[in-house]
C-alpha cells in the first residue's frame, strides 16, 4: 500500500517534471532464492526520477517486475531516514554505495547520471548469510548485544542519571558510539569480515558511563567472544569499517575496546 503512494506519487511527478529530470539506468541485481542457493546477477532497466531515493527508485523497479508478473527484488527497510540500520546493501562496491555517512535509504538518485549500470549486492559476510536476494541475517548482532550489551544495576530514576556529573567529552564520546545503527556496513566493507567497530561502538557507548563502568570487564569479555563464536574474523586495520559507516563510527574505538579487553583478563581495567 505504501511502495503504491510512493510510485504513484512519483508517476505524478514525473508526468509533471521535464524529462531532464528522468535517467536510464542499468541495475544489475544480486538474486539469490536462499543461502543454499548460488545466486547470480540479472540486468534491469529502470527509470529514475533524480529527487527520488535509492530505495523508491527499487520500488519502481520492484512495481515493473510485478507489473510483469515477475519476482520482485527482496530487499530490507524499515524506517527510511538513517535510523533502524535494516536497508543494507552494497551499491558499486561500496555498502551504503557512494556517499560517506549515508544509509542506503538516503541516497539519492541525483548522484547517479544518465545511462549508469549500478550494482546492487548483499552484504559479503559469512556470519550474515542470505536470506533471499539483498536480505541478510543479522542475528549475530543480536547476539552479541545479548552478550552484554545492556547495564543491569540498578541505575536509578531519570533524575538520578541527571545528578550524575559526567565529563562533556566524555559524554560526547559516548554519545557518539551509541550512534551506531547496527547496520553491519563495517563488517561488510572489512576484507576480514570483522564485526569490531560493531561491537566496540556498543561496548564503549556503555563503559564510558559510570552506569555501564560497574559490569565493564565481564561485558567486554562476554561481547568479543561472543563475536568471535558467530565467525566474524579479527580487525584487518584497513579502516575500511570506519569509511563505510554510515554513521561515522571512529576507529578509535576498536582500539579502547581492545585495551579493556586485554585490562579486563589481566585484571587491571577500571573501565573503558
Ligand atoms: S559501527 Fe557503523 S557500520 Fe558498523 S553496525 Fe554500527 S553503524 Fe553500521
Ligand atoms: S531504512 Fe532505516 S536506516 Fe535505512
Amino acid at each position: 500500500m505504501v511502495t503504491k503512494k510512493i510510485i504513484s506519487c512519483y508517476s505524478n511527478q514525473t508526468n509533471s517534471l521535464s524529462t531532464n529530470n528522468i535517467m536510464d539506468l542499468i541495475l544489475k541485481v544480486w538474486r539469490q532464492k536462499n543461502n543454499d542457493d548460488n545466486g547470480r546477477f540479472e540486468n534491469y532497466k529502470v527509470k529514475a526520477d533524480e529527487h527520488m531515493s535509492f530505495l523508491e527508485m527499487m520500488d519502481v523497479l520492484n512495481e515493473d517486475l510485478l507489473a510483469k508478473k515477475e519476482e520482485p527484488i527482496a530487499f530490507e527497510h524499515d524506517c527510511r531516514e538513517g535510523i533502524c540500520g535494516s536497508c543494507n546493501m552494497v551499491i558499486d562496491g561500496r555498502p551504503h554505495g557512494p556517499n560517506n555517512g549515508t544509509t542506503t535509504c538516503q541516497l539519492h538518485m541525483r548522484f547517479f547520471k544518465d545511462g549508469d549500470t549500478i550494482t546492487v549486492e548483499p552484504w559479503r559476510v559469512k556470519a550474515f548469510p542470505v536470506i533471499k536476494d539483498l536480505v541478510v541475517d543479522r542475528s549475530a548482532f543480536d547476539r552479541i548485544i545479548q552478550a552484554g550489551g545492556y547495564i543491569s544495576v540498578n541505575t536509578g530514576q531519570a533524575q538520578d542519571a541527571n545528578a550524575i556529573p559526567i565529563e562533556k567529552d566524555l559524554a560526547g564520546q559516548a554519545f557518539d558510539a551509541a550512534t551506531c545503527i547496527g547496520c553491519g556496513a563495517c563488517a561488510a566493507a572489512c576484507p576480514n569480515a570483522s564485526a569490531m567497530l560493531f561491537t566496540s561502538s556498543k561496548v564503549n557507548h556503555l563503559g564510558l558511563l559510570p552506569q555501564g563502568e560497574v559490569e565493564h570487564s565481564k561485558r567486554v569479555q562476554a561481547m568479543v567472544t561472543q563475536m568471535d563464536e558467530e565467525g566474524f574474523g579479527m580487525c584487518s586495520n584497513t579502516g575500511a569499517c570506519e569509511v563505510d559507516c554510515p554513521k561515522e563510527i571512529s576507529i578509535s574505538n576498536i582500539a579502547l575496546m581492545n585495551r579493556s579487553y586485554i585490562g579486563s583478563v589481566f585484571g587491571s581495567d577500571k573501565g573503558a
